[in-house]
């Protein structure tokens, strides 16, 4: 990405594509919003509707961004891999980001003629059609745009949420996540993680009351954003049991133990949370061999391959804590602590979030042991 000041506009180049962006600080009082941080986030869904409607076989699809800002997620569609598209709706509330798009479109040469972009309320955009795509990325909580989204989605079409309320979600502030979310809440140690699973819960107990079910495909939690992609289906007696599915959490702090519970009890710290998978290794797969799309893919990329090598257990344990609550400092590198673990016939992995943690089915205890086998002595 590279900037050049002019005026009050800022000419900023992402992936090949050039847009205007105002202001130079990142806050949503800007007239037209870009944040370069967001560049993985527009990545990952290029690759994400490549893959996934490629090996869908179907037919090119709806796609609608009812909160589009400067257009540079569509301008990198068009040019990348406009074969998907059969229509691209975009609107925001701001007639001035609606003019900017249209400048940006002219600038980059890229056509509307497939296009629709109007200044509208993203409830309003969304409720004038079905479409096969639907991204939310607004500014903080997704939650008043879920509803229409989840009725506007076609059999098999997919909703992406991003949320940047992470606090709200992982436990910081838990009143406001019972008012927001419906969901009690606390601060765990693999907070990352559980913020994630609260989000997919919360989309989910939406869709099961206009009987669909929404699949999580591909969901990461990243610098001081999650997203999640679901798959979205129609069926009355899966999404029943999709919301039976949901957990209570119960929490050993000292001991980082997470017990699941089918119901509520006086020990319950967080709930009803998502239990399931996080990932459909073979759509990651398919983003993988899709990287060459991507031009500066560093981190992208980094993601993607954190994403694949991750383990299915639920949550995740820090080493620090444990070697604070039992009074010693080891030596060993994390690699090989994940060597011993599976030596041992543990699973054993880094988590894509939470630093200096690591995703087991070994407990706090045996991971102790390993920590044990070298210490720093004073
Ligand atoms: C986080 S930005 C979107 C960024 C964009 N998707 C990208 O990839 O660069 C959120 C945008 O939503 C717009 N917005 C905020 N509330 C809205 C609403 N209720 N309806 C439509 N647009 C809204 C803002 O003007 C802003 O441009």
């Amino acid at each position: 990405m590279t900037t050049n000041q002019s005026e009050k506009k800022e000419i900023v180049t992402e992936e090949g594509i050039t847009i205007y962006s105002y202001g130079e600080k990142i806050t949503k009082e800007l007239n037209v919003f870009y944040n370069p941080v967001m560049k993985i986030n527009r990545d990952i869904s290029l690759l994400f509707i490549k893959a996934y409607f490629t090996t869908q076989n179907q037919k090119k699809i709806k796609f609608c961004d009812p909160m589009t800002a400067s257009g540079i997620r569509e301008l990198r569609f068009l040019k990348t891999i406009p074969e998907i598209f059969e229509k691209i709706t975009m609107g925001d509330i701001s007639g001035e980001a609606i003019e900017n798009i249209k400048n940006n479109f002219e600038n980059n040469k890229i056509s509307l003629k497939n296009c629709e972009l109007a200044q509208n309320d993203a409830v309003n955009t969304i409720s004038k059609q079905f479409y096969d795509f639907i991204e939310i990325d607004p500014f903080g909580s997704p939650v008043p745009f879920l509803d229409i989204a989840i009725q506007r989605i076609k059999h098999n079409g997919i909703l992406s949420a991003t949320a940047t309320d992470t606090a709200a979600l992982c436990g910081t502030y838990p009143k406001r996540t019972l008012r927001k979310y419906g969901m009690r809440v606390q601060k765990l140690l693999c907070y990352e993680e559980i913020g994630l699973r609260n989000l997919i819960a919360h989309c989910q107990i939406q869709a099961a009351k206009y009987d669909k079910i929404l699949i999580p495909q591909v969901t990461f939690s990243y610098e001081h954003f999650y997203k999640v992609f679901f798959k979205v289906q129609d069926s009355k007696s899966i999404a029943t049991e999709n919301i039976k599915d949901l957990r209570y959490i119960e929490y050993d702090k000292p001991l980082q133990k997470i017990t699941l519970n089918k119901y509520e009890n006086e020990n319950t710290v967080i709930g009803k949370t998502y239990a399931g998978l996080l990932q459909n290794k073979d759509q990651l797969q398919e983003m993988i061999n899709n990287l060459h799309l991507i031009e500066d893919k560093k981190k992208i990329e980094k993601l993607l391959h954190k994403l694949n090598d991750e383990g299915e257990e639920i949550g995740y344990f820090n080493l620090h804590k444990i070697e604070k609550e039992n009074n010693i400092s080891s030596n060993m590198k994390f690699v090989d602590i994940i060597k011993e673990l599976q030596n041992k016939g543990f699973n054993a992995s880094f988590p894509h979030c939470g630093k200096l943690c690591i995703k087991t089915n070994a407990t706090s205890n045996d991971i102790l042991d390993v920590l044990k086998l070298s210490v720093n002595t004073k």
